[in-house]
């Protein structure tokens, strides 16, 4: 069985270590996940002045959410907390109120940093929201890359072998953590 998945990269920048880590998570991930990028970078700051009159970039956004299985985040940490892109995409994704795009939907959260606590401030703040918004969350194995110079090529190889065995585990995981989500009944279900 395929499985739809989308990823949200939570850097707007040209060269983004986390966009790098993304192409490598896609590269050693099961045959199985087929993944999409669900981009965050045309998004107004949003403001509940649009919930009357959502605009297409906004409904556009949902839409894609809604059509995956699981979401996968790679973000880097910014100020010890979460990208305000990534953050502000999240708001457009879950209103207006009661219409929550990630509500069910499993999910991951990986992040790459050349600092020493390797974006778990912002992954914990993101998990944080992520059980807000009821999203089931694979709780282990937790993903805190430490970057260094030349770890991912341009194409996404990954050149140090353990953090390769590492995040091709990672994914094997995901998979099996998306089967199991998926195949369980809905919470509050008879
Ligand atoms: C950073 N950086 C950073 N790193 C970290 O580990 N913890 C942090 O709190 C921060 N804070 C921070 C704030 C801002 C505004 C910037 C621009 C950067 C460094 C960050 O990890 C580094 O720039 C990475 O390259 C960011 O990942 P991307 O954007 O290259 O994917």
């Amino acid at each position: 069985t395929m499985y739809r998945v989308g990823y949200l990269v939570g850097s707007l920048a040209t060269a983004s270590i986390n966009r790098l880590l993304s192409k490598a998570l896609i590269r050693l991930s099961p045959p199985d996940l087929e993944f999409t990028e669900i981009s965050i970078r045309n998004l107004p700051l949003y403001s509940y002045d649009y919930d009357d009159n959502y605009p297409v970039v906004g409904t556009a956004l949902k839409d894609s959410i809604a059509g995956m299985d699981a979401v996968m985040f790679v973000t880097p940490e910014y100020n010890r907390s979460i990208p305000g892109a990534l953050k502000n995409a999240i708001d457009w994704a879950t209103r207006p109120a009661g219409d929550n795009a990630f509500a069910r939907k499993p999910s991951a959260v990986i992040g790459a940093s050349p600092g020493a606590l390797r974006t778990a401030i912002a992954q914990q703040h993101l998990r944080s929201v992520l059980g807000y918004l009821r999203s089931p969350q694979m709780n282990s194995p937790e993903g805190y890359i430490h970057y260094t110079p030349g770890l991912f090529t341009e194409a996404g190889k990954v050149t140090d072998e353990g953090t390769e065995e590492f995040l091709r585990r990672f994914m094997n995981d995901f998979h099996t953590f998306i089967v199991r989500v998926l195949s369980e009944p809905p919470v509050g279900a008879v």
